[in-house]
């Protein structure tokens, strides 16, 4: 497995790996992830055991139940591997209470229902502009084209960079993201580009985040730099680098791949989809059907934390140190929740774990369910149609998402 940190002893993709007993860097499991973890579910039931002691999560309830226990963390040893924005500098992904609950509160304001309800016009206007665009070509690629243009704009959006910067922060925001991947690419060149990207980010950011703060602006930015002007408690800059390259590491990718996967499955589920042709002005059904697609492809696979004292999950002991790999497309496929887990349902709605959940529980996803809600209601009323049958599956690890979906839109709706 092609893997650049064979010398570190907590290399969690390696041991996860072992874990699944598969190459996670393979084409098979890109491809359908579930092939693999189903066998194991079928062999452990819903936690796996190592012979390295590890844990292997596949439950429901036991992903619940863990990412809600405040006895499951970050310690030091599953943050070690991805701190990779380039800046010493742990972010609140990583970080446990009480830090993690401080740094999270510094930024969350940019994330209120205020706040995505002032965004939603601009979000709507992307979404229009876009898929206007995509009319006078009729064929596009849904990742080039919408997903990631969209994505970039309403991040600069939340970060509150300047305008204008848009282009040179979609270059830098993908190879930022492939580098922080753990199973990233390890060609020289690819090297070569992803460090001029931190660096670029780095220098960025850092100028961004010394200019005098806006005093009421509300975007991320904003907030940070009044964190750093104050003389009470203030905000380390390279704390706040680091939170801004996690926001991009978030919520960029991620929400590409929800509506890249998302209409992938659509596309490949005619009979089921066939729910959202006649009801598709009705806007609760494209949104319950956006839950059903975070469940049943979801753009995070994995999250990893460590035991952060002697705890229990189930009926299973679980020593201090542990390290436990969560694998959310199993839970959110957990027969003992779903009926029929393997069925596309789209009128089945809520309970996945796609967001996670407890004090780590995604900042940005009323914003992610936002897009994908509004860039899928527009494309699905253009009666989209796969140009291109096959897809491969991105390189990422803990990231999954189809590499390119090239779709051509037939029928222009009435207006
Ligand atoms: C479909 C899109 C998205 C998916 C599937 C997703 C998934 C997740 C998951 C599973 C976690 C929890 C990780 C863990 O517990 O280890 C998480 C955390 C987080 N996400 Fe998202 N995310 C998405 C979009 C976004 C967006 C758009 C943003 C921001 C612009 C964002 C920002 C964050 C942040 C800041 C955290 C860390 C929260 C914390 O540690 O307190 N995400 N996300």
């Amino acid at each position: 497995m092609p893997n650049t940190r064979t010398a570190d002893p907590v290399s969690w993709p390696d041991l996860i790996a072992q874990q699944v007993n598969c190459d996670t860097a393979s084409e098979a499991y890109r491809a359908d992830p579930n092939g693999f973890t189903e066998p194991l579910r079928s062999r452990s039931g819903a936690v796996h055991r190592t012979p390295s002691g590890a844990l292997v999560l596949l439950g429901h309830a036991e992903c619940a139940e863990v990412l809600r226990d405040p006895r499951f963390g970050h310690g030091a040893a599953t943050a070690r591997d991805i701190t990779a924005y380039g800046v010493p500098a742990r972010s609140f992904l990583l970080t446990d209470p009480p830090d993690h609950d401080r740094q999270r509160g510094r930024v969350s304001g940019a994330f209120t229902a205020r706040a995505g309800a002032r965004l939603a016009p601009r979000i709507e206007q992307y979404v229009l502009d876009l898929v206007g665009k995509a009319w006078q070509r009729r064929e596009v690629d849904v990742v080039a084209d919408l997903a990631r243009p969209l994505a970039a704009s309403v991040l600069s959006d939340v970060l509150g960079l300047p305008p204008g910067y848009e282009h040179h922060f979609v270059e830098m925001a993908e190879l930022l993201v492939r580098g922080m991947d753990p199973q990233q690419d390890t060609a020289p060149a690819a090297r070569a580009a992803i460090t001029r990207a931190r660096t670029d980010f780095v220098r960025t950011f850092t100028q961004l985040l010394r200019r005098t703060p806006d005093g009421c602006g509300t975007s991320v930015i904003d907030q940070l730099a009044r964190g750093i002007a104050r003389k009470d408690d203030p905000v380390k800059l390279s704390e706040a680098v680091a939170t801004c390259g996690q926001l991009i590491a978030a919520g960029y990718e991620t929400t590409v791949g929800l509506i890249a996967n998302g209409l992938h499955t659509l596309l490949t589920h005619p009979e089921e989809s066939s729910v959202l042709d006649t009801t598709h002005a009705d806007a609760d059904a494209m949104a319950t059907a956006v839950e059903e697609l975070l469940r049943y492809e979801p753009p995070v696979h994995i999250a990893v934390r460590t035991a952060l004292t002697d705890a229990q999950v189930g009926e299973v002991t679980v020593p201090r140190g542990t390290i436990l790999t969560l694998m959310l497309n199993a839970a959110n496929r957990d027969p003992l929740v779903y009926a029929d887990p393997h069925r596309l349902d789209l009128r089945r709605g809520g309970r996945h774990l796609a967001f996670g959940l407890g004090p780590h529980f995604c900042l940005g996803a009323p914003l992610a369910r936002m897009e994908a809600h509004l860039m899928l209601s527009a494309l699905w009323s253009g009666r989209p149609e796969l140009v291109e049958e096959r897809v491969t599956y991105t390189f990422g690890f803990v990231a999954r998402r189809v590499q390119r979906l090239r779709i051509r839109l037939t029928q222009r709706p009435k207006p």
